[in-house]
């Protein structure tokens, strides 16, 4: 497959054709969502729930998320690599610089920073230093103790005032993609429509410019299953691959996110 960039997004954007992201931890598993077409591979703090058991992902550590890029490089073919900066990684200039070097180090092509106006900064550094930031917005689980629990957000129009002001300055100030969790469909919408950079969207309706999934949802094993998530397994006949293609296809005709898997 010919490697994919954040020029191949962009491009896409333009061209209004979705793009497919999913979680993935392992090499193999890399390997499989590369031959299923799957453009986007995240190596997310998520693994805190999905493979560790934890309640939420403020466990997880430099180190873990580490060695999951490592393992996914070397199953990738092609997919533009994506890496979470974990809990409390991120919190002055040098550390947000160090630790965002170690995870390009170990494979990573992005590194994903959860926060709004407050990393406006880190995404300036981290980008004038060559690094590309996607900015995670919405529902940010690593702040889900200050958000009293995973709700929705941007319900009331001030608060989604705020995240489409913040996502314009994360913009302004060099992110080369923006994700954003847990949101109306009509502001996601609202979103991807002022921003040039491509928009990722989980919980955020289909008017986005890529989904997201944890593979782990996608596979329906994960014990909670909010309405935005879709159990590809239960009706694919080729098994694992087929539930894979399937995801791929459902992103591309916009058959997925239905309305019934949005927020309105
Ligand atoms: O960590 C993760 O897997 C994520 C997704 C929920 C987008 O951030």
């Amino acid at each position: 497959m010919t490697p994919i960039t954040l020029h191949t997004l962009q491009q896409m954007k333009q061209k209004d054709e979705k793009f497919v992201c999913i979680t993935a931890y392992d090499a193999l598993f890399t390997q499989l969502f590369c031959e299923a077409g799957v453009e986007v591979i995240l190596v997310g703090d998520s693994l805190g729930m999905v493979l560790q058991g934890h309640d939420s992902t403020i466990p997880v550590t430099m180190e873990d998320i580490i060695y999951h890029m490592q393992c996914v490089k070397r199953g990738n073919q092609g997919a533009l690599l994506i890496a979470d900066l974990p809990f409390m990684s991120y919190s002055s200039e040098s550390q947000t610089l160090e630790n965002s070097a170690r995870l390009m180090r170990a494979g990573a092509h992005v590194i994903k920073l959860e926060g709004g106006a407050w990393i406006a900064e880190s995404t300036r550094l981290l980008t004038e230093r060559g690094i590309p930031v996607c900015a995670h917005m919405g529902l940010t689980p690593q702040s889900v103790n200050r958000l009293g629990g995973f709700r929705v957000q941007g319900r009331d129009p001030q608060q989604a005032n705020t995240i489409i002001q913040e996502a314009l300055m994360l913009e302004e100030y060099g992110a080369s993609m923006l994700l954003l969790e847990c949101i109306p469909a009509a502001l996601a919408l609202t979103i991807s429509e002022k921003l040039t950079i491509p928009v990722i969207g989980i919980g955020a309706g289909k008017d986005v410019d890529g989904q997201i999934m944890v593979m782990h949802d996608v596979l329906g094993i994960s014990p909670i299953t909010p309405k935005f998530v879709k159990n590809f397994l239960a009706e694919s006949k080729e098994g694992i691959p087929g539930a894979i293609k399937s995801y791929v296809a459902a992103v591309k005709d916009e058959s997925f996110p239905s309305p019934e898997q949005s927020y309105n």
